[in-house]
């Protein structure tokens, strides 16, 4: 099973990206967390390029989307908002719907940014994203400037609240496939749980 970590920051000493980075060294047995690192590729959104041939960078973000079976959000919080860089990323999204049913969780390095994840939290709800709460985090105490994956690794603490946060958005995934699987219309067309013979996603 493959997920995609989309880290809202582009800084390269990003503890947003960090901590995604930290989770990827923690995942289960047989899940690959892989982190996107495509967000600044990303033109402006503009419904007018939304139209073959389509920007590189806009095809590769909702091919890598479209096989992964859930994407981990970590953003930070500028201006009491989501930065403009992750906004735009979701935008080229909404029509085309990469995010529809798609189970994310939000981690969050600095629980004070309140604002930014309730917008972010409400722009994926309307985008009828599948919210998972069980297995969002708030880094507490927040990470700071240093902070890199290995010191979120080596706080024992953080690690294994990642690791039950991952395993609890597998079970949510597995739980959003099944249901998926029971509906009427549920074509099995689109790999996404990584095991090509056996997956499948909802479209
Ligand atoms: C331009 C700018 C605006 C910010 N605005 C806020 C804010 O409104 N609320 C907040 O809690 N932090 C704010 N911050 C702090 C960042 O959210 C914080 O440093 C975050 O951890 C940076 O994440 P990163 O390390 O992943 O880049 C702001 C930072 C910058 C650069």
């Amino acid at each position: 099973m493959k997920i995609l970590g989309i880290s809202g920051s582009l800084r390269t000493a990003s503890v947003n990206a960090a901590l995604l980075r930290a989770a990827a060294t923690l995942t289960p047995y047989g899940v690959t967390l892989v982190v996107y690192d495509g967000l600044g590729n990303l033109p402006h959104f503009n419904p007018e390029l939304d139209k073959e041939p389509r920007p590189l960078a806009v095809a590769d973000f909702r091919s890598q989307l479209s096989n992964s079976a859930g994407v981990i959000i970590s953003s930070p919080e500028y201006a009491h908002g989501i930065p403009g860089v992750l906004k735009n990323a979701l935008d080229w999204l909404v029509a085309s719907g990469e995010l529809y049913e798609k189970p994310v969780a939000l981690f969050n390095a600095s629980p004070r940014t309140s604002y930014a994840q309730a917008s972010l939290a409400e722009t994926l709800t309307v985008m009828a994203a599948r919210l998972i709460p069980e297995a969002s985090i708030n880094v507490s105490p927040p990470l700071g400037v240093g902070d890199d994956k290995l010191s979120v690794t080596s706080t024992t603490n953080l690690s294994t609240r990642i690791e039950c946060a991952l395993a609890s958005f597998v079970r949510a995934i597995d739980l959003t496939y099944a249901e998926a699987m029971r509906e009427p219309n549920w074509k099995p067309t689109v790999t996404s749980l990584g095991d090509e013979k056996t997956s499948a996603t909802i479209t």
